[in-house]
């Protein structure tokens, strides 16, 4: 399990001892992009030195309508990428494609989670033609409800392959997409389509989540409800078939306008600084932050890290997989930007692993022969606990390369990973990033670099990575730091959408002159990284981020509640969960009832992956004297310990005695 590193990360003592390593299998490694831990260093000395050269003839390898004229200007914290060079984020993955000859080949495969008639799913393929064909009907959708360059499109979709379409479109006519996860509700929708001012959603009638439908269209209407005025159109997919409000003039059929529209529209040629999408993701306030992504930078570098990390070649049937949700970042960049440019075919899957049986993904791996397949190590931890018979029923010999993402991954997780999914024959990467960088930082590169579990071992070409201390001075070896990123790289972000502030406080204030992700970290002698987890309020539930204070607002706006405070603890699958300490208005009397009454309110007002996993009712939180509430205590006793350590800073020594009856009760 990750540990709870929050506070003082300069003097965390890992106790990880993990003396395992692999090498690159020789077979992988032969036939792998990048041969040997030799050829990656020389590539990685000369991304270093001379950064500009490495990254101009990476971005060569794509697609421009002009060649950019600088490679970087570096005035921190502001980066500027491939300035003068045109290009367009659609056609990179698309028409370019279809330029080259390709435009029959399989593009996306998709299978829906329900089993039709017959036994079967439905599976689509869509090949480069198609794409170019939906995305430019689609784009002139948008045109056609006044959809400007620049003005953000919210799109709010299961995982159908219209989705990959429509955030497609959006960069083929240059309009920003921020996608919204499906699981969040509707008063999250309506906060994210106020501060992008977004007059346009896409979405669904529904999604397929394990047998059942989340009525995606609902929390539309009451967003737009919420939101009141931002928005004035939307597009809606029918997917489910469950019975929705349209209104008219303002909700617009997808099949009906689609099959209205004109099939050609050329992608708009962009700057490569023009804003690509934004992406919402939380932080150590109640509000979460819209991370900015251009379109050149993060074209380049997500194309560059998915070629390099996840082996992808074309013309040798691979069949790539990750089973993140679009929503977050990690589909963006790993399911569509970086995949696509590689020619390589994306598999996307609508629904959950364990519906209708529990060995779901190693059927499908068996069916498509899949040979990249990414996940997170909370996926993991559940099929190790559903069992080795679901996998052992399949056939996974088609796997070449397994990956995760998203949290550290426990040793033990990693090893069964290695040995079961993997047959022991197949390079994981571990791969370290974040919504912020746009790409992978640190990883593995899997013909390269020889992998110990629970590591996400060396930086990726072109970062510089350092465990610093909070004067920005690297810590000698197997000494718990600061991560932190010393130059800039082409996929980092460009901006908290409207709130320079937050921008620069968040990411180039703690330490000085370099790029703070908020981890703390260790580096090993042989220069391995080992994340130790976040060091600010944000914790990492089942892979998903989450502001503690988002939690504490959420909790606070229910009429009852008085003060809230939420802590992470360990969870045996979801590598943290959330632990809620509440505290009622007078009058208010504790009940079973207002429990569940509270952690409903949660996922109304964020989402059902931020419901607590705990809440318990407390006659006052615990503080120091200058009113900061003593998380370290409630997270020791949210974890079931007699609270450790210095408490002589308690205002209230009696808060504690009866937090920790309360548990005993
Ligand atoms: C945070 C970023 C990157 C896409 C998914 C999450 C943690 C991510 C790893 C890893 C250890 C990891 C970090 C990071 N994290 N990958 N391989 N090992 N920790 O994106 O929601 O922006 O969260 O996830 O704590 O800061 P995100």
């Amino acid at each position: 399990m990750p540990a709870e590193n929050q506070g003082a990360a300069t003097d965390i003592q890992s106790i990880l001892q993990e003396k395992r390593v692999f090498p690159p299998p020789r077979d992988f490694a032969a036939s792998a992009h990048i041969k040997s831990l030799d050829e990656y260093r020389a590539m990685y000395d000369r991304s270093l030195e001379d950064p500009e050269a490495f990254w101009a003839e990476a971005a060569r390898e794509l697609h421009w309508y002009k060649p950019f004229t600088r490679v970087l200007e570096w005035k921190l914290p502001d980066a500027r990428w491939f300035d003068g060079g045109l290009l367009n984020a659609c056609h990179n993955c698309v028409d370019r494609q279809i330029e080259a000859g390709h435009g029959a080949e399989v593009a996306i495969i998709w299978e829906g989670e329900p089993i039709g008639a017959g036994g079967r799913p439905e599976i689509r393929r869509l090949t480069y033609d198609d794409l170019e064909y939906e995305t430019a009907k689609l784009a002139n959708v948008l045109d056609g409800l006044g959809v400007n360059r620049g003005e953000v499109v919210t799109i709010y979709m299961g995982m159908v392959p219209e989705l990959v379409i429509a955030v497609l479109a959006c960069a083929r006519i240059g309009a920003p997409h921020s996608v919204i996860f499906g699981g969040f509700s509707a008063t999250a929708i309506a906060d994210r389509v106020t501060d992008a001012k977004s007059k346009v959603i896409i979405t669904c009638d529904g999604a397929w989540r394990r047998g059942k439908i989340v009525s995606l269209k609902d929390n539309v209407d009451e967003a737009i409800h919420l939101a009141s005025g931002v928005v004035s159109h939307t597009i809606v997919l029918k997917r489910c078939g469950n019975k929705i409000r349209m209104v008219e003039g303002r909700d617009h059929d997808w099949h009906e306008v689609m099959s209205q529209a004109e099939p050609d529209r050329d992608p708009t040629p962009m700057n490569a600084e023009d804003l690509l999408f934004i992406l919402y993701t939380s932080g150590t306030t109640g509000k979460p932050k819209g991370i900015m992504h251009t379109t050149g930078g993060y074209s380049v570098y997500t194309y560059l890290t998915a070629k390099y990390i996840f082996d992808l070649h074309h013309g040798q049937n691979q069949v790539y997989w990750c089973t993140a949700d679009v929503g977050w970042v990690t589909g963006h960049s790993y399911i569509i930007y970086g995949i696509l440019p590689n020619r390589v075919p994306t598999f996307m899957y609508e629904g959950a692993p364990n519906h209708p049986e529990p060995d779901r993904f190693w059927d499908i791996i068996e069916r498509h022969k899949v040979t990249q397949f990414y996940t997170a190590p909370t996926a993991i931890r559940a099929f190790m606990k559903w069992g080795e018979e679901h996998p052992g029923k399949h056939d996974l010999s088609s796997l070449r390369l397994l990956g995760t993402v998203g949290e550290p991954i426990n040793p033990e997780a990693w090893m069964w990973y290695h040995r079961v999914i993997g047959g022991e024959r197949c390079p994981i990467v571990d791969t370290w990033w974040q919504t912020e960088t746009g790409g992978i930082l640190i990883t593995p590169l899997p013909g390269a670099i020889p992998t110990k579990p629970g590591s996400c071992t060396l930086p990726f070409f072109g970062i510089d990575a350092a465990v610093v201390d909070e004067q920005g001075v690297e810590k000698p070896a197997n000494t718990g730091g600061l991560l932190a990123i010393r130059k800039p790289w082409p996929g980092m972000l460009r901006g908290v959408y409207g709130d320079r502030n937050r921008f620069i406080d968040a990411y180039f204030k703690r330490i000085k002159g370099m790029y703070f992700p908020a981890d703390g970290a260790r580096r090993d002698e042989d220069g391995y990284y080992w994340i130790m987890g976040r060091v600010d309020d944000v914790i990492n539930v089942a892979g998903h981020r989450l502001g503690t204070m988002e939690v504490e607002s959420a909790l606070v706006s229910h009429t009852s509640v008085a003060e809230a405070a939420v802590v992470g603890m360990p969870h045996e699958i979801k590598g943290q969960g959330l632990a809620a300490f509440v505290t009622l208005k007078t009058g208010q009397t504790a009940t079973e009832d207002l429990r569940t009454e509270l952690i409903n309110h949660v996922a109304r007002e964020i989402g059902h992956i931020a419901k607590p996993d705990q809440l318990r009712f407390t006659d006052a939180l615990p503080k120091t004297r200058s009113g900061k509430i003593m998380r370290r205590l409630l997270r020791e006793i949210a974890e079931g310990h007699a609270p450790r350590g210095d408490t002589t800073t308690l205002e209230d020594f009696s808060v504690l005695a009866k937090l920790r009856e309360n548990e005993e009760s």
